[in-house]
């Protein structure tokens, strides 16, 4: 079957997104929108007037909710109201610096708010389809040049991380206990470092590039030498999308996936730092690594094998492409509507995905 064919799935499906007014889920949403999906958000409130969900006024052609998934009792009754068929569970925190300042409310969001939407999930007549996002540093982190693989322990030294890995054997935990031999499927999904328009979240490297630069300041880099494995925001999207679809036609794909870019996309801060000051036409930086003393991981990246084999999904843009897409963003939001900006920008995400790849 081709892309398409797969994405067509969505049309006139009921989705439920959680985070959609965060960076990824606004993108998931104007993307799901567009496939014809009916969209329903939960989530807190934007935090900027500039996020991309405030911009694209993607809430005023979605069903928005606002409610804390570290309450079942607000989440349920806009489950049992909506009846939405599939889930992409996105809400979270997920700033590493921001959970060694509040490790409680991190991990009551990041596990409980999980184990919530399992719960109203397991509670559900009509949700059948469940995708849970945690990330790349729910691995247990070797700090060795590795790959890591989907059966790789669990782990985490910051609180964030930490709450990640749990929130994997949560999943793994409701999986075997509540919905084997049912007509319900969750899967987790683990991709690494997302960049792409619309992210003001502080301490994200290119949210500090990109304001440093339009502020006329100096940029501060912590980590120049940290390798991370840096994809476009629209590459594990793509990869939820896929797996969803693929999961709604089969029992066998409700396990964990790695979704993470091509080893060439997996590069150090500095690398990424000096490609996308070429890309925007200016910016300075110093090295401000002195100044912080938490543990951040140095070595991060994702073994893809398992998504490229058994799903027929891979990344569509190099790293070029990946800093392209997320500095013109940038450059254009001010002066037109975002969005078509961000249709464009999926548009021409699915057409090189789809010439990349004619059979899946
Ligand atoms: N951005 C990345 O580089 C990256 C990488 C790997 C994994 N992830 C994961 O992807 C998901 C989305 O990340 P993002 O970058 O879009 O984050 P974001 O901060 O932009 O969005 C977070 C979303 O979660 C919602 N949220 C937070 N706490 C909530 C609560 N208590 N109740 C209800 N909603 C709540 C927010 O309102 C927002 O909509 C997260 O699970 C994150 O851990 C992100």
């Amino acid at each position: 079957m081709e892309i398409d064919a797969y994405l067509k799935i969505f049309k006139g499906k009921k989705v439920l997104i959680t985070g959609h007014t965060g960076f990824k889920g606004s993108w998931l949403s104007i993307w799901l929108h567009h496939l014809g999906a009916q969209v329903v958000g939960i989530s807190l409130d934007p935090k900027t007037n500039q996020d991309n969900f405030v911009l694209s006024k993607i809430g005023d052609q979605i069903t928005d909710y606002r409610a804390d998934i570290r309450n079942l009792d607000e989440i349920q009754p806009i489950v049992e109201k909506e009846q939405p068929e599939i889930l992409f569970h996105l809400a979270a925190q997920p700033i590493v610096l921001d959970s060694y300042t509040d490790p409680v409310y991190t991990f009551k969001t990041n596990v409980m708010g999980t184990v919530n939407l399992l719960e109203a999930f397991r509670n559900s007549k009509s949700l059948k389809t469940g995708v849970f996002i945690t990330t790349d540093k729910c691995y247990e982190n070797v700090e060795k040049d590795y790959a890591y693989k989907e059966t790789d322990s669990m782990g985490g030294y910051d609180p964030y991380s930490a709450s990640k890995g749990a929130a994997e054997l949560v999943i793994s935990s409701y999986r075997r206990s509540f919905f084997q031999d049912t007509d319900k499927k969750i899967a987790s999904v683990r991709a690494g470092n997302v960049i792409g328009g619309g992210d003001w979240a502080p301490f994200r490297i290119v949210v500090d590039i990109i304001n440093a630069i339009q502020k006329n300041e100096i940029i501060e880099i912590r980590n120049p030498i940290a390798t991370r494995p840096w994809q476009h925001v629209l590459e594990p999207l793509g990869g939820y999308l896929l797996l969803a679809a693929k999961m709604m036609k089969e029992r066998k794909f409700d396990e964990a996936w790695n979704f993470g870019p091509e080893k060439e996309n997996i590069v150090t801060v500095r690398e990424l730092l000096d490609k996308t000051i070429a890309a925007y036409g200016q910016g300075e930086w110093k090295d401000v690594s002195e100044k912080e003393k938490l543990h951040e991981a140095k070595l991060l990246s994702l073994d893809i094998t398992k998504a490229k084999t058994q799903l027929n999904w891979h990344p569509v843009l190099n790293l070029d492409e990946t800093i392209e897409y997320t500095v013109d963003w940038y450059k254009r939001y001010k002066s037109e509507d975002v969005f078509d900006l961000c249709l464009e920008q999926i548009t021409d995400y699915m057409t090189l995905w789809k010439n990349d790849s004619s059979l899946i």
